[in-house]
């Protein structure tokens, strides 16, 4: 009996004594990290970069840090992206400028549609890879606690959702018409049950859609015609009879 004793309490005091402290550190706002989760200096990711002698491949995205090993044809030395290996290049992950400028964890330039692509990209390598943990520095803080950065993000994560949405809805609801151009005729508009990549079981007709706060017009079919006609934002093409489904235009 005394010896399990002995034993248990040697195993106790060795997992105090080597368990590096980073290891042990406990997080209890993110369920999605696990109980416990490892943070990681900038510096301490950098070592692992995956070069010869380095302690392995990890990268980070939002400050959450990976194991890129199985990727290691990408991230490993002579990979195409092995400059993103050894730290947080969420920037770059957007704008692809893998310069030393453009590898950067300041995503602050972003916007919201972009940060939802960003997103995508955690999610990627949430599915893919192992989670290792977080870095300090521009999304945790030394305690691991998310920064205003991070909260600052996670805003405009919901507002680009909300945009995507919003852009999805109007998709369905009022999609893009079949285009087509010829020297003899010039352009020509038409609505189909298919155009726009939305298949439906009416037609609708042409019209041009202008979006508020943008110079972009862009031809949709419309199923209801008197409701469009209420709408400010769409507008008929001229000399096209409003009931039909196909107009000449001199340009889309
Ligand atoms: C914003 C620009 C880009 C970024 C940030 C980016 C990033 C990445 C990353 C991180 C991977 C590895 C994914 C993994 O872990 O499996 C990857 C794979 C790949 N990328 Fe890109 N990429 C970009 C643009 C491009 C472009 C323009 C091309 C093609 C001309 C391309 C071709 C590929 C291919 C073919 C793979 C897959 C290779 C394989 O699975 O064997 N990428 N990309």
């Amino acid at each position: 009996m005394l010896s399990y004793v002995l034993v248990a309490f040697l195993s106790v005091l060795l997992a105090v004594l080597f368990i590096p402290r980073e290891w042990s550190v406990t997080f209890g706002n993110k369920s999605s990290q696990g109980p416990s989760a490892r943070l990681l200096s900038k510096r301490e990711l950098s070592l692992y970069d995956g070069e010869e002698g380095s302690k392995g491949l990890y990268l980070a995205i939002l400050g959450q840090v990976f194991d890129v090993s199985r990727g290691h044809k990408h991230y490993g030395p002579g990979g195409a992206y092995h400059v993103m290996a050894g730290k947080d290049a969420s920037l770059a992950f957007i704008t692809g400028d893998f310069t030393e400028m453009g590898l950067t964890d300041d995503v602050s330039s972003l916007s919201p549609l972009q940060v939802v692509a960003l997103y995508d990209w955690l999610a990627f390598y949430q599915r893919d890879y192992r989670t290792v943990g977080m870095v300090i520095g521009q999304f945790y803080s030394d305690t691991g606690q998310p920064t205003q950065a991070l909260l600052q993000v996670e805003a405009s994560l919901a507002e680009g959702q909300r945009i995507k949405a919003q852009s999805e809805a109007e998709m369905v609801r009022f999609p893009a018409c079949n285009s087509e151009w010829s020297a003899a005729r010039g352009g020509r508009v038409w609505c189909s049950t298919k155009s726009g990549g939305v298949v439906r079981d009416w037609k609708g007709v042409p019209r041009k859609l202008f979006s508020p706060g943008s110079s972009s017009v862009r031809c949709v079919c419309v199923e209801d015609q008197s409701a469009a006609d209420e709408d400010p934002n769409l507008q008929k093409y001229d000399r096209c009879p409003s009931h039909s489904d196909s107009c000449y235009v001199g340009e889309y």
